[in-house]
Formats: structure tokens, C-alpha cells, sequence
């Protein structure tokens, strides 16, 4: 039986911009079920950052209902959908949003802090095990600036689990990394999918489409395109296959 995630129902979003208007979503309509890997692709402006800020709980669409784990978002108050945004989704962004100058495990246990049902040993018990997940386990005091950009990354994927989400939804979050590491984090993603993790990525970069089960293409707020990947890469493959010491 497959268990629905998200479930989109004719979405709209208009921002009023002066005497114009701006339609960045204009009738979107999807189901993502349990364990789908969605990359979701669209030039400048297609409206994938609209889309992501309402499928997690940041923005609320003019018209159309969205389910999030079967509960209706539309019609919540801010501080509900901040709680549910807090115990459903995991966020991972292009510029990692750590803490600065704050440990690996202190940045992983921010999410918890908003729940009062997890004691503050356990917290850090959790934190540990999710940087054990990701490759971290020897890097856990380290502070974000010792670490590079894969590895802080990591740490934000760590921060993204840490609460057990429904969903991850990625912003571009290969978008700042080097080929090498890109793949890294791929074989990662791929590791959760792999695991029942479900996972909307957005993307500008077509190649990572080939690695995610499913491809949703938007153009000027519409689905133009949502198809299966009958043919999934291997990241780690590809990732072998990537010439050595190559300046990139
Ligand atoms: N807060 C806003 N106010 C007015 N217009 C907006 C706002 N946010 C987005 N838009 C408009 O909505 C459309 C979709 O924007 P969106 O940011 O979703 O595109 P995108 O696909 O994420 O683009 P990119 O790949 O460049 O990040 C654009 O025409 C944009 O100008
Ligand atoms: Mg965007």
C-alpha cells in the first residue's frame, strides 16, 4: 500500500506586484507518495522556489489544498503550520544555513529544541546518531567553520533527519559544491532514498534527474512534464568513474 506525502490540488500562487500580477504557480497538482526520490527541474522563474516554499510550510498558496502527511495546511493558523514545518519536513539548502561557530552536534540538535518531549540527553543522543548516518560520527565537534562544504552539508542533512521527517526537501543543495563532493552527496541521498527516506530535490542541473526515481518539470507555474526514472543511476558508480584528482 503506498502511503501519500504530499498531495497537491490545483495550487495557485499570485503575487501583486504594483498593478501587476505575477502568476508563479498556476493550477499545480501532484501526489508524491512514500519513498518517491523527486527531483522537480524548471529554468529561472518557472516557479520552483514557490513551490518549495509552500510544500514546506513557508507560504501559504491563493488557491488550491494542499495534504501534508493527510493533514490540510491551507486553512492552518502560522504557529500550527511552524510546529508541523518542525515535525515533518527537513530542510536542506544550497548554502548549508548552519550556525556559525557552533558545533556539528549543537547544529544537528536545533530541531529538537522546539520539542519539549525530547530531554536534553536524549537530544544529544539523536544528534549523534544522525552525523553517524551521514559520515560525520568523527567530525562531531567540529565547529562549521573547520569543515568544508561537503562535510557541512552533511551536517545539515544530519540536521534535516534528526527529527524523523516525512519529507526532505533540498534547495540546489549540490548547488555550491564541486563535482567530486556533488556526487558525494548524491550517494547520500541516494543511501536515504534506498533507506524509505522520501526526498523532493529541486534542481537547475538536469544530470541529477537521472538519479532520482521520478522528474516533475515545471514551466511558468505549470507541470509540463512528470515522469519515472525506469533507469536510476548509480551515484556511487559514477562517482568512481569521475577521473581522479581533477580540478573542477
Ligand atoms: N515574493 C515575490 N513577489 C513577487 N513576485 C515573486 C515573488 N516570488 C517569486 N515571484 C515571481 O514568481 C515567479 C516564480 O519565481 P520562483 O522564485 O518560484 O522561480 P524559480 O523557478 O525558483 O527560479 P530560479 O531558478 O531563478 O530560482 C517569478 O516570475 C518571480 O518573479
Ligand atoms: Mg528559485
Amino acid at each position: 500500500m503506498c502511503k501519500k506525502v504530499i498531495e497537491l490540488q490545483q495550487i495557485k500562487r499570485d503575487f501583486h506586484v504594483g498593478d501587476e500580477i505575477v502568476h508563479a504557480l498556476r493550477g499545480v497538482s501532484f501526489t508524491i507518495n512514500e519513498g518517491e526520490f523527486v527531483t522537480i527541474m524548471g529554468t529561472s522563474g518557472s516557479g520552483k522556489s514557490t513551490l518549495l516554499n509552500t510544500l514546506g510550510c513557508l507560504d501559504t498558496p491563493t488557491s488550491g489544498e494542499y495534504f501534508l502527511d493527510g493533514i490540510a495546511v491551507r486553512t492552518m493558523g502560522k504557529p500550527q503550520r511552524a510546529t508541523l514545518r518542525n515535525r515533518k519536513i527537513g530542510f536542506v539548502f544550497q548554502s548549508y544555513n548552519l550556525l556559525p561557530k557552533t558545533t556539528a552536534v549543537e547544529n544537528v540538535e536545533l530541531p529538537l529544541m522546539y520539542n519539549a518531549t525530547v530531554t536534553a540527553s536524549e537530544r544529544r543522543q539523536r544528534a549523534i546518531e544522525s552525523l553517524q548516518a551521514v559520515g560525520l560520527g568523527d567530525r562531531l565537534e567540529h565547529k562549521s567553520n573547520q569543515m568544508s562544504g561537503g562535510q557541512m552539508q552533511r551536517v545539515a542533512i544530519a540536521r534535516a533527519l534528526v527529527n524523523n521527517p516525512a519529507v526532505i526537501l533540498a534547495d540546489e543543495a549540490t548547488g555550491n559544491l564541486d563535482t567530486r563532493t556533488s556526487f558525494d552527496i548524491l550517494v547520500l541521498f541516494q543511501k536515504l532514498h534506498a533507506e524509505g527516506r522520501t526526498i523532493i530535490f529541486v534542481t537547475h542541473n538536469p544530470e541529477i534527474a537521472q538519479y532520482s526515481s521520478r522528474n516533475i518539470r515545471l514551466r511558468d507555474g505549470y507541470v509540463t512534464e512528470d515522469t519515472i526514472n525506469a533507469n536510476i543511476l548509480s551515484a556511487a558508480k559514477s562517482l568512481a568513474a569521475l577521473p581522479k584528482n581533477d580540478e573542477d
